[in-house]
């Protein structure tokens, strides 16, 4: 069969979807003499919280922060450990080593590519203290099955949820789930502050320090020691960080959330047309869904059935890219990489699904803006690499 003609244009693998209403909200900030934490930040927690259904949210800069301060405020200290997937990205574990704490990594199942109950029960010792399972690709994991391990053996379930805005486990919300649940608003994720973080939880407690951490460690309301009602006077009590969202970041976080769901279905739409197109293509294997929950589709991944095909993931990408189609890999496996090898001895084989995916992951180009065409040229291009390099 013949290659199908690449397009004029470069598909990005990634465009926000940023409207008027954004530009607007920025400028109207911009103009209201108040540019970092202010009312605006207050909204948008207030929204979002009222979104995923818990009692308090903590927007901060990022997930990371999030994520950082959710273990902070679960009292993570040296010589903890923190069960973690292999399969996500570096942040994930990363703020388990800023306390001081051991990621213990653990293996993923080879359909979801979501963290694998029976190797967080396998990875529990009497050192173990939390446990952060990835909504992978925002594909709610098995949260019962986690909750209750994590029940049975007294440890707190942190939740990267940095790829679950909207995802929904069953009748329930993703970000009222867990004990503390944290999301992503960098510039590529299903809603973008351009660089922001929310910590969402129930538990008014980790939510106070969590917000004091966020800002110097100085009392909670220090943000407001500039205003009118503000004081000066402040103390500090705690050694804290500086991971507070301005109301630049928030005003664009407000009208997003407004889309939330309309962007949800348009990248779901994006998800079926490929689903669709790929089911009989027998060198790719599409992602999995749960019919029971809802899938946030921030990434699309499919897995390259090698076997099958005269090339590898990377002549795969390479191609694509010639066909003017941008993708991505996720992800490169925690125990991959040279830190993890070289401070934990970890070998490639030690996580077997993790380490078999990612030769034949790509993560293919999802998000509200694309086109109709947009979405033909990437299942053309893909469909036709296929054609041509089938074994
Ligand atoms: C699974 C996962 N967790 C955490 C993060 C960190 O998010 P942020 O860039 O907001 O710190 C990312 C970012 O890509 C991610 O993919």
């Amino acid at each position: 069969m013949p290659e199908a003609a690449a397009r004029d244009d470069f598909l990005p693998f990634h465009v926000p979807a940023i409207g008027d209403e954004e530009i607007a909200a920025v400028v109207d900030v911009l103009k209201s003499g108040w540019l970092t934490t202010g009312s605006k930040v207050k909204e948008f927690e207030q929204e979002f919280c009222r979104f995923v259904g818990a009692r308090h949210g903590v927007a901060v800069n990022s997930a990371t922060a999030a994520l950082h301060l959710a273990l902070a405020a679960i009292g993570i200290k040296e010589g903890d450990e923190v069960i973690v997937p292999t399969m996500t990205f570096a942040a994930t574990a990363e703020v388990v080593l800023y306390l001081k704490a051991k990621p213990v990594l653990v293996d993923c199942s080879g359909d979801t590519l979501n963290i694998d109950p029976a190797a967080i029960e396998r990875a529990i010792t009497p050192r173990t203290k939390a446990i952060i399972p990835v909504h992978f690709a925002g594909e709610p994991c098995d949260s019962e099955a986690i909750l209750s391990l994590a029940r049975a053996h007294g440890l707190k379930v942190i939740e990267d949820a940095a790829h679950a805005l909207p995802a929904r486990d069953h009748s329930q919300m993703i970000g009222s789930i867990g004990d503390i649940t944290c999301f992503s608003f960098y510039a590529t994720k299903t809603i973008t502050t351009g660089e922001g973080g929310m910590a969402t939880t129930n538990n008014p407690e980790w939510a106070d320090r969590m917000r004091m951490l966020s800002l110097h460690g100085i009392s909670h309301d220090a943000w407001n020691r500039y205003s009118s009602e503000g004081s000066w006077y402040y103390e500090v009590t705690h050694v804290g960080y500086k991971y507070n969202l301005t109301d630049i970041a928030a005003s664009l976080g407000i009208e997003q959330l407004k889309k939330c769901y309309r962007f949800a279905d348009a990248r779901r739409r994006v998800a079926d047309a490929y689903t669709a197109a790929f089911t009989d293509v027998a060198e790719i294997r599409t992602p999995f869904s749960d019919p029971d929950k809802e899938h946030a589709w921030h990434l699309y991944v499919i897995q390259l059935e090698l076997e099958r095909l005269t090339i590898n993931r990377s002549e795969f990408i390479e191609l694509l890219r010639k066909n003017k189609i941008g993708s991505s890999v996720h992800f490169i496996p925690l125990h991959f990489h040279p830190y993890y090898r070289q401070t934990f001895g970890y070998q490639p084989a030690d996580f077997p699904n993790a380490a078999d995916a990612y030769q034949r992951i790509v993560s293919l180009p999802i998000y509200p803006d694309m086109t109709v065409t947009d979405v033909e040229d990437v299942i053309g291009a893909v469909r036709s690499i296929v054609d041509g390099h089938r074994r």
